[in-house]
């Protein structure tokens, strides 16, 4: 018989069916067994008048918490029932397998109260659920992160289709340090060293220079930092666009609202209950546009409103304590979640980001809920003026193989990375080690 998922179960009452998944619960009394089966799309009570049943007692007796199951027999409603109102009885003779019998648990995913028998578990910490992740993941919570994460996904992708952007891969594998030589993983590679990749960003750019006009690169991204922070890891999954004929960064900074506006609409309308519900967290869907503030207006505004006072030398990059401040501020003034800040000084950033008449970089950075998600810019095009920048940062031969996409013709272009962790993380509230499928951190290489 082919398999029914538990949340189609309940629409089969009355018929034979097949149903298979992890033993949420077991309660395996003197007359009567319940068994609480889970698989991703639900939960179905499974019931067992024992006496009539004599088949199946000694896998009743086997069973564990987290076994895998397969259980054949037929859905009844039934008004006792708490989970749902519906009951599972199974079918005549050895109608219940156990495809895989659990071991005891080594981890406690969720806290569990005392009760008058037990003294109350305390919940794994985050780095000995990441131990066992396969376990840990099984909760509705974190399938509900990761079902979530795929529908935000889906929807970057779906607007940006039907936009006419092309998806690309680049390698992974590289010569050259990708953005600034430092926090770059070196790898052994035959005779050789090669490095991976700290962003996609050369190659997007060369996509612009080999005419594709407009795409996006969903893929791993390395950074060889030794952060202990909620928001670092060495590796994650960078959600990266570039697109041409851009007339200024508005028109970047335009299609990521648009593209956010729309994909949190997505998360919202298919998810936004649950994560209410299993979070306590609001999916709010922003309004168009995001607001806009200049580096150092907001260090004015800052220190105006919650005396935030930083000295003149650090003001031109945004630090920790600011980009969480302005949280507050942005909710503040504008009742908005997200904030674009512009303006930041030209040590602090790329060598490919094009300056105005200033000298000012044409770029910024995306806040949302106090989190950097996003820098962009409009790139350098023109080959002298970017030579000079990259001159000036000391890459020199290290970027060659770059510049050289410069010299036979290039359209004015712009685009941004969006790191993909960080919007899951920050969709859910979590930490980015909850939000990982495994957590990628300078102690962590295993599972
Ligand atoms: O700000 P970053 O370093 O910018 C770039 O990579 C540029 N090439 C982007 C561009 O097109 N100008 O990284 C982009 C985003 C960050 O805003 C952040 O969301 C995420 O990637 N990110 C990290 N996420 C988790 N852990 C880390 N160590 C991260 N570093 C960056
Ligand atoms: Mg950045």
């Amino acid at each position: 018989m082919e398999r029914t998922i538990l949340r189609e179960a309940v629409k089969k009452t009355g018929e034979p069916i097949l149903v298979r998944g992890f033993v949420d619960n077991i309660r395996n009394g003197k007359s009567m067994a319940f068994i609480v089966l889970k698989d991703l799309s639900g939960r179905l009570q499974i019931t067992v008048e024992k006496e009539k049943f004599p088949a199946l007692l000694e896998t009743l007796d086997a069973i564990t918490p987290d076994s895998v199951i397969t259980c054949e027999g037929t859905v009844f409603p039934n008004e006792f029932v708490k989970l749902n109102g519906f009951e599972m009885i199974p079918a005549e003779g050895e109608s219940i397998r156990i495809d895989s019998l659990a071991e005891a648990l080594p981890i406690v995913r969720k806290e569990i109260p005392a009760t008058k028998k037990k003294a109350a578990l305390e919940r794994s910490n985050i780095d000995q659920r990441i131990d066992y992740r396969w376990i840990d993941l099984r909760t509705d919570e974190n399938q509900l992160v990761f079902k979530a994460q795929t529908a935000l996904a889906a929807a970057l992708r779906e607007f940006l289709l039907a936009r006419d952007f092309l998806e690309i891969h680049s390698p992974k594998l590289i010569g050259a340090a990708s953005e600034s030589g430092a926090d770059v993983f070196e790898v052994k590679y035959f005779d050789r060293n090669a490095y991976l990749a700290q962003s996609p960003q050369f190659y997007k750019q060369m996509a612009m220079a080999a005419g594709f006009e407009r795409i996006f690169e969903v893929g791993p991204v390395f950074r060889a930092e030794k952060s202990y922070t909620s928001r670092h890891t060495t590796e994650f999954t960078g959600f990266d666009l570039e697109f041409s004929y851009i007339e200024s960064v508005k028109d970047v900074m335009k299609m990521e609202e648009e593209l956010l506006t729309y994909a949190l609409g997505k998360v919202a309308e298919k998810y936004g209950e649950e994560i209410e519900a299993l979070f306590g967290k609001k999916v709010v869907v922003p309004t168009l546009p995001f607001p806009v503030v200049k580096l150092h207006d907001l260090y004015d505004e800052l220190e105006k409103n919650y005396g935030y006072i930083l000295p003149e030398s650090e003001k031109n990059d945004l630090t920790t304590e600011a980009e969480q401040l302005s949280y507050r501020w942005v909710m503040e003034k504008y009742g908005h979640e997200f904030l674009f800040v512009t303006d930041f000084g030209p040590e602090k950033r790329a060598f490919y980001h094009m300056r105005d008449e200033n000298g000012i970089p044409m770029g910024y950075d995306l806040i949302w809920r106090g989190v950097e998600i996003t820098t962009g810019a409009q790139r350098e095009h023109r080959y002298e003026p970017l030579k000079a920048q990259a001159d000036e940062k000391g890459l020199g031969e290290d970027v060659k193989f770059y510049l050289d996409f410069f010299r036979y013709g290039c359209p004015p272009h712009g685009g941004f990375g969006l790191g993909l962790d960080r919007l899951t993380m920050l969709l859910f509230g979590l930490g980015i080690k909850e939000s990982m499928f495994i957590f990628r951190g300078p102690n962590r290489l295993n599972p």
